[in-house]
C-alpha cells in the first residue's frame, strides 16, 4: 500500500506546501462532483469567495458523518444476527467510526472559523444564499453519501478523496490570489479548537493542508478495500 505523508499536528512550512499543491495536478472529478461544483459556480459566482469556501465546508463534514453513521448501522446489524459478529467486520466499522469522527470535527472547525472571517470582515449574505440553498445542499449531500457508503463504502472513499483534491487546491489558490492576507493578522475565538495561525494566508494554507491529509486518509482506505490504488484505478 502507498505511504502517505501526513501533515496535521506537525511544523511545517506552509509557503512550500503550497507550492507543492500548486505543482500537483488535482484528482479528477466524477460526474457528480462536477455538477455539483458548476451549481456552486452558478449559485455563488465563478469567483474564489469566502461564501463559496463556507458552503464547501458545510458539505464537507457530511461523507465523514456517513462513514460513522453508516459503520455504527453495520455494527448494529452484525451484533443482532444469529451468527453474531466478526472481529474482521468490528475492526473495519472501529477503524470508519473513528475516521469520520476526527476529520467530520476538523470540517466543523474549519466551517466555524471561515464563518467567524467572514462576520469580521463584514459579508453578509442574503436568505436564499446563505440558508435555503445551502440546506437544499446539505440535504441532498447526506442522502448521497449514506447511500454511497451503506452500498459500498469504497465509492464514498474514491469520491471524498477527488472532492478533498479539489477543496486543497481550492483553497492554495484562495491564497494565492490575496496577498494582502500575508500581513493580515488571523483572530478568533475559535481558536480555541484549531491550532492558531498567525495570518489569513497561513490559516487558509493550514486548512488546505488538511485537506490534503482527508484526501490521503481516502486513498489509504480506498486501498485497503479494494486492495487497488485509486490514482491507478
Ligand atoms: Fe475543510
Ligand atoms: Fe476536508
Amino acid at each position: 500500500m502507498a505511504q502517505y505523508e501526513y501533515t496535521m499536528g506537525k511544523d511545517v512550512d506552509l509557503k512550500a506546501e503550497q507550492a507543492r499543491t500548486l505543482e500537483t495536478p488535482a484528482m479528477s472529478a466524477n460526474l457528480l462532483l462536477r455538477t455539483m461544483y458548476l451549481g456552486m459556480d452558478l449559485i455563488y459566482g465563478f469567483k474564489r469567495t469566502l461564501p463559496k469556501f463556507k458552503v464547501i465546508e458545510l458539505l464537507a463534514r457530511y461523507p465523514y458523518w456517513a462513514w460513522e453513521n453508516g459503520a455504527y448501522n453495520r455494527l448494529t446489524r452484525s451484533y443482532a444476527r444469529t451468527r453474531g459478529a466478526d472481529k474482521k467486520g468490528s475492526d473495519l466499522a472501529v477503524r470508519h467510526i473513528e475516521l469520520g469522527r476526527k476529520s467530520q470535527d476538523n470540517e466543523q472547525w474549519h466551517l466555524m472559523l471561515i464563518e467567524d472571517i467572514m462576520r469580521q470582515k463584514g459579508i453578509r449574505q442574503g436568505w436564499i444564499k446563505a440558508c435555503f440553498l445551502p440546506r437544499v445542499m446539505a440535504f441532498k449531500y447526506l442522502v448521497l453519501t449514506r447511500l454511497m457508503y451503506r452500498l459500498k463504502p469504497e465509492w464514498s472513499f474514491a469520491m471524498n478523496a477527488r472532492f478533498e483534491s479539489h477543496a486543497e487546491h481550492e483553497y492554495m489558490r484562495l491564497v494565492q490570489e490575496h496577498p494582502e492576507w500575508e500581513d493580515e493578522p488571523a483572530e478568533s475565538e475559535y481558536f480555541q479548537y484549531y491550532p492558531r495561525q498567525a495570518t489569513l494566508a497561513d490559516l487558509f494554507r493550514r486548512i488546505g493542508l488538511d485537506e490534503r491529509d482527508h484526501m490521503h486518509e481516502s486513498m489509504e482506505e480506498y486501498e485497503r478495500l479494494t486492495g487497488r490504488s485509486l490514482a491507478s484505478s
